[in-house]
């Protein structure tokens, strides 16, 4: 049987997958969805209790204050497919909405079954294929995606989205496929954690509360003495622990956390400070001296917790109220207060409402929810480590990334399909050409890169300069430039990019350029060392691609051959034994009348191969097609005659 094609499979009949489907063929893509589970959409149809809270009538601020992880990453897709435009797009597929309280918004039939009906209607309409079959893994050749293997065969395809969902209520069908397909690829994925979900308590009388619902008290959760969750709300009691609307987001809160680690308390009176509480005590005291304790309780608590509060109180339940001593008294005013709880775990999967962790979004383009590491593959929904309140905000996250990354598969596509418009118009793809050039410290890379850049009409990329800005980022920031987790999370709020000024290339970091600044000593250390950092890499990957797909390049680095261009059709490595290029650089500081050592530039140059040659991640090496360019013997003259000769060889220019 011959295989099957397809512009964009899309993995996972959810509401990311089902957006990501719809918009991806309605910018042109031939587009087929695979899911496994027998009916589409099934946990969109159990969500809100069978009515489909679908996204919350919110501004971007409010919407951003109901986010727990990833709230930075879905600025830009939030941005372009928000809750109004969510609510629009329904109301347009013959939907019509209502807004309730928490401006949670619900379909005016109070069914999910007709917003699940309304995507599958609006796919078919834009010709979207749907297979009832289980994706197995992803086909990457020459890092990028061509085709998706599932339990029937191969489709072969130009890109994918990956919106397999997460692994909450298993029996709709999301099973955690996707993190596996990810890590695969090379996705780093986060531990995942129930979240939104009810949490076990140690003890027992939460059983005998069962069923009890407290409104306006306040839940609080400290790690140590830091609070990691404390509002004022609603929850209620269970027969393992705790649960309802305070518990479903304090577990969010805690999710990852060493819940040995936790302190949980209710205050049943938030309202009161304890002065006052205790003046209400005093009274209530007075007014009933003559009652027993266990029967003077029925104005301060419901029924259920009197029997509770009695017991941990210690007071003697049929002790006549009169007879209680103040000792005994602060002892239920700190119950009242401070009620303890030992949270010792959460619920399943089965009650979880969604999944915290997941993929990486440090590895995702947050404009178009493309991986930085694959090409061609796309990730939405809940299999990415973004989540949010109840409330529509987690349905919202699933539409807006899935919007975001249809479109842009599309797109993607659109592009890599481009005929070659300078060309002779035969319709074939526009490939650029692309001259990488790995190699040494001091092997004259920039400088021949350049000159062959010059000759050829080509732009020259020095990719040293982009490690170089982060490294700068991190000195500015007084972040250790070897502390992964700091580097990492200062990458989240920093923006690099190349800009070309008459020729030039000049490097800007959030939006000011530091071509200068990035050429010190200190800077050189500091981006060694955060070179060699797999976040860092993958920041990078995306910004050095896109410049060679959109232009004719010669690029200059360590992996440029082996890992951003793979395909790249010249591939040199362009070296020089350890004491020229010692000698070179010695001469070097010598004109420039700086002071220099040559054993003291050899040892340096020594421990720099060492460290660019062993690092774990993209270590330098010769490109298996790479060819070696050896200048120990040749003069500058020469090496760029033999770099510019290989590449018209090469790229048959
Ligand atoms: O080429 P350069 O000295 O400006 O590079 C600065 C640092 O960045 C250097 O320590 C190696 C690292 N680098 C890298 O790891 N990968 C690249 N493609 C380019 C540079």
């Amino acid at each position: 049987m011959a295989a099957r094609k397809a512009d964009i499979v899309v993995i996972g009949g959810g509401p990311a997958g089902y957006t990501a489907a719809i918009f991806a063929a309605k910018n042109g893509a031939g587009v087929l969805l695979a899911d496994k589970a027998k009916r589409p959409l099934m946990k969109l149809r159990i969500s809100g209790k069978g009515r489909c809270n679908l996204t919350n009538n919110c501004t971007d601020a409010e919407f951003f204050d109901n986010i727990f992880r990833g709230s930075r990453f879905l600025r830009s897709a939030e941005s372009r497919f928000g809750p109004q435009d969510i609510m629009e797009f329904m109301e347009e597929l013959g939907v019509p909405l209502k807004t309730e309280r928490g401006r949670r918004v619900f379909p005016v039939s109070d069914r999910a079954d007709d917003v699940a009906q309304a995507l599958i209607d609006e796919a078919q309409r834009c010709g979207v294929k749907v297979i009832k079959e289980e994706v197995k893994s992803i086909e990457v050749t020459d890092g990028r995606v061509t085709g998706v293997i599932t339990s029937s065969g191969k489709t072969e395809c130009g890109a994918a989205v990956l919106a397999t969902g997460g692994r909450s209520y298993p029996a709709t069908g999301s099973t955690g496929d996707g993190y596996r397909i990810a890590a695969e690829l090379g996705h780093t994925v986060s531990r995942t954690y129930p979240a939104l979900v009810p949490l076990t308590c140690a003890e027992q009388w939460c059983a005998e509360a069962e069923g009890l619902s407290l409104r306006n008290v306040r839940l609080t959760c400290r790690k140590k003495k830091k609070v990691l969750f404390s509002e004022q709300g609603e929850m209620l009691f269970t027969s393992e622990g705790i649960s309802g609307p305070l518990v479903l987001t304090m577990s969010s809160m805690i999710a990852g956390e060493d819940i040995a680690e936790l302190e949980t308390r209710i205050d049943l009176k938030p309202s009161l400070d304890r002065e006052t509480l205790d003046k209400r005590l005093l009274r209530d005291m007075q007014e009933m001296s003559n009652r027993a304790f266990k029967n003077s309780l029925g104005e301060l608590l419901p029924k259920s917790l009197i029997p509770v509060i009695v017991r941990l109180s210690g007071i003697d339940p049929d002790k006549k109220v009169n007879g209680i001593t103040s000792a005994e008294r602060g002892r239920l005013l700190e119950l009242l207060k401070n009620l303890p709880l030992t949270v010792t775990g959460t619920g399943g999967w089965n009650e979880a409402i969604v999944t915290a962790g997941g993929i990486t979004t440090k590895e995702v383009d947050p404009r178009t929810m493309a991986s930085k590491l694959i090409r061609g593959l796309y990730i939405a929904g809940e299999v990415l480590d973004a989540d949010g309140a109840t409330g529509g905000y987690n349905l919202t996250i699933a539409f807006s990334t899935g919007h975001a990354a249809g479109t842009a598969a599309a797109e993607y596509l659109k592009e890599e399909d481009r005929p070659d418009t300078e060309g002779p118009g035969d319709g074939k793809k526009k490939t650029m050409h692309a001259i990488a050039i790995d190699g040494p410290a001091g092997a004259g890379k920039s400088t021949i890169a350049k000159a062959a850049a010059r000759e050829l009409g080509f732009i020259y990329v020095d990719t040293g300069a982009l490690y170089r800005a982060i490294g700068l980022s991190a000195l500015r920031h007084g972040v250790g430039i070897n502390d992964r987790e700091g580097v990492s999370g200062l990458l989240a709020s920093t923006e690099v990019d190349l800009r070309y000024v008459d020729g030039e290339q000049r490097v800007f970091l959030n939006g000011e350029d530091v071509s200068g600044e990035i050429r010190t000593e200190e800077v050189s250390m500091a981006a060694s060392a955060v070179s060699a950092q797999p976040d860092v890499r993958a920041f990078l990957l995306e910004l050095q691609r896109d410049l060679a797909r959109k232009n004719n390049v010669v690029m200059d680095g360590r992996d440029i051959g082996t890992v951003v261009l793979p395909d790249a059709k010249c591939k040199i490595f362009l070296t020089a034994s350890p004491e020229v290029r010692a000698m070179r650089r010695y001469k070097q500081l010598l004109e420039k009348g700086e002071e220099a050592d040559y054993e003291a530039v050899l040892e340096d140059l020594k421990t720099r191969d060492y460290n660019d040659t062993h690092r774990e991640i993209a270590p330098l090496k010769l490109a298996d097609d790479g060819v070696e360019v050896d200048t120990s013997e040749l003069d500058l003259e020469e090496s760029i005659r033999a770099v510019i000769d290989t590449a018209k060889e090469r790229l048959g220019i």
